[in-house]
């Protein structure tokens, strides 16, 4: 299994890795069997599976429902459970509590945490704790109202110092990585030259030690225009357009279902195949 000890020697031996957001039981099993090393139980699910337009109406249970799916799913990958919105920022004992449920009842290795200032001393308690922790600078979604919308961070010299010290101070408070997420590329690769942990970019450009993606979105499985930083390596949506028109045809013309799909008459026959999938009684 990958653990946050492997995820450093990557960045000390200079491989790259990648990191997906990952939300049910199937996924988790396709991702953990091609090898990805860190699956992400994000709160973009709150967007991606439950419709919300901001990830803030997620809640812990949620998130936990989620999350016992992927680890039922998953064997090799080091599992992080994405810490929701006033899950850990109204107080260090909502933290720890809320950390130590993604541990101990669903399965998680470690968990995220959006943004620096307080997070940092919330990061110390929580890696004191044993909970291994990865930090998340930038543009942090759970603060898109403070932001003024899902805006590129780090602009200015400010931000971008601010950020900078941001990153600093989580390495020195135990995070094990930090997602570094919407910023220009040059910021990013400064942070990653700086920390000793890897750093993980989303729209923050190439030189960060792994990069992660919204399996969604890399699948082309969300429509509508994607942002700038998403490569689409598959459209999936339309595979699966073209897949239910055509068995809403078969249905209609009388196609499906064929001969092969029927049972005889002596009896319903119990499934010779283990692995065949039945459904319900
Ligand atoms: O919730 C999420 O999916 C995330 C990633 C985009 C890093 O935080």
């Amino acid at each position: 299994m990958a653990t946050v000890l492997d995820i450093q020697r990557y960045k000390d031996e200079g491989r790259r890795f990648a990191m997906l957001t990952v939300y049910d039981f199937l996924s988790a099993r396709l991702l953990d069997e091609a090898g990805i090393p860190i699956l992400l139980v994000g709160d973009s699910l709150g967007m991606v599976m439950l419709g919300h337009p901001t990830t803030l109406p997620v809640t812990m249970e949620d998130m936990l429902h989620h999350a016992k799916a992927v680890a039922r799913g998953a064997r090799q990958a080091l599992l992080v459970g994405d810490m929701p919105f006033m899950s850990y920022q109204a107080s260090v004992e909502d933290a720890v509590r809320n950390a130590g449920r993604f541990i101990q009842e669903a399965g998680m290795h470690a968990v995220k945490l959006e943004g620096g200032g307080t997070v940092v001393e919330i990061t110390r308690r929580l890696v004191d704790a044993g909970v291994p922790v990865m930090g998340h600078l930038g543009l942090t979604p759970q603060s898109v109202h403070a932001m003024g919308g899902f805006k590129v961070q780090g602009k200015t010299d400010a931000q971008a110092a601010r950020i900078l010290a941001d990153a600093r101070a989580l390495e020195e408070a135990g995070a094990f990585s930090i997602v570094l997420e919407g910023m220009p590329s040059k910021l990013a690769a400064e942070i990653t030259h700086a920390l000793r942990i890897p750093t993980i970019g989303i729209g923050a450009g190439p030189a960060c030690d792994g990069q992660v993606l919204v399996f969604h979105d890399m699948l082309g499985l969300t429509t509508g225009k994607a942002p700038k930083f998403v490569k689409r390596y598959a459209n999936l949506a339309e595979d699966i357009s073209r897949a239910v028109n055509a068995y809403a045809d078969d249905v209609r013309t009388g196609n499906f279902p064929g001969p092969e799909h029927e049972y005889s008459t002596n009896g319903s026959t119990p499934a010779k195949d283990p692995s065949e999938v039945r459904y319900g009684g």
